[in-house]
């Protein structure tokens, strides 16, 4: 199983996301995230079997999730893929930093690299015109969230699928 842990974003939220990305689709052509897919990833585990499912549960569990405010004030790429990024936040960043901290106590291996907090808007975009970042991003906006989840990414009839994993059972005895 392709796995990661995520926070899954309300109605609201994908609806002004989906308003950035029709921005960015005056400028370019590429694989746009469908609202479904828009998903802020916390920690990206990568291929594991099913028999991690308890250990990751746990430290999921150890884990304080407090609510907070996600601001959507800029934009930004990786290369051909484009984003949305959030404000400076510290709650995010304390969130991320315990969770992978639990999840590495525990042996799974994690990304060093600094963590942007980001949303994918879109992949392999080609440009044809360069967007003016204040354009793109139109007002920022800001949603609250107070969960994270254990997602699982698939490839269904070619289509990329993002599943939360709802049911995480233990091992038998
Ligand atoms: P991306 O959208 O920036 O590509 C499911 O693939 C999620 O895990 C996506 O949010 C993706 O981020 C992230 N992801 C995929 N591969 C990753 C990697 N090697 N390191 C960190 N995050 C990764």
């Amino acid at each position: 199983m392709r796995l990661f842990i995520a926070i899954n974003l309300d109605r609201a939220a994908k609806r002004s996301i989906q308003m950035v990305q029709s921005r960015l689709k005056q400028h370019g052509q590429g694989n746009f995230s469908r609202a479904e897919n828009l998903h802020l990833t916390l920690a990206f585990l990568g291929e594991l079997g099913a028999d991690k499912l308890p250990d990751i549960r746990a430290a999921m569990e150890e884990t304080a999730v407090v609510p907070m405010t996600l601001s959507f004030d800029h934009t930004g790429c990786f290369g051909d893929l484009w984003w949305l990024g959030i404000g400076e936040n510290p709650e995010l960043a304390g969130l991320q930093a315990e969770l992978s901290s639990r999840l590495r106590d525990r042996g799974f291996k994690l990304d060093r690299k600094k963590f942007t907090p980001h949303i994918t808007l879109a992949r392999q975009l080609r440009l044809g015109s360069e967007p003016d970042p204040r354009q793109l991003l139109g007002r920022p906006f800001s949603t609250q969230v107070s969960e994270i989840q254990l997602m699982e990414s698939k490839r269904v009839d070619g289509r990329l699928i993002y599943e939360t994993v709802n049911q995480v059972t233990s091992p038998l005895p």
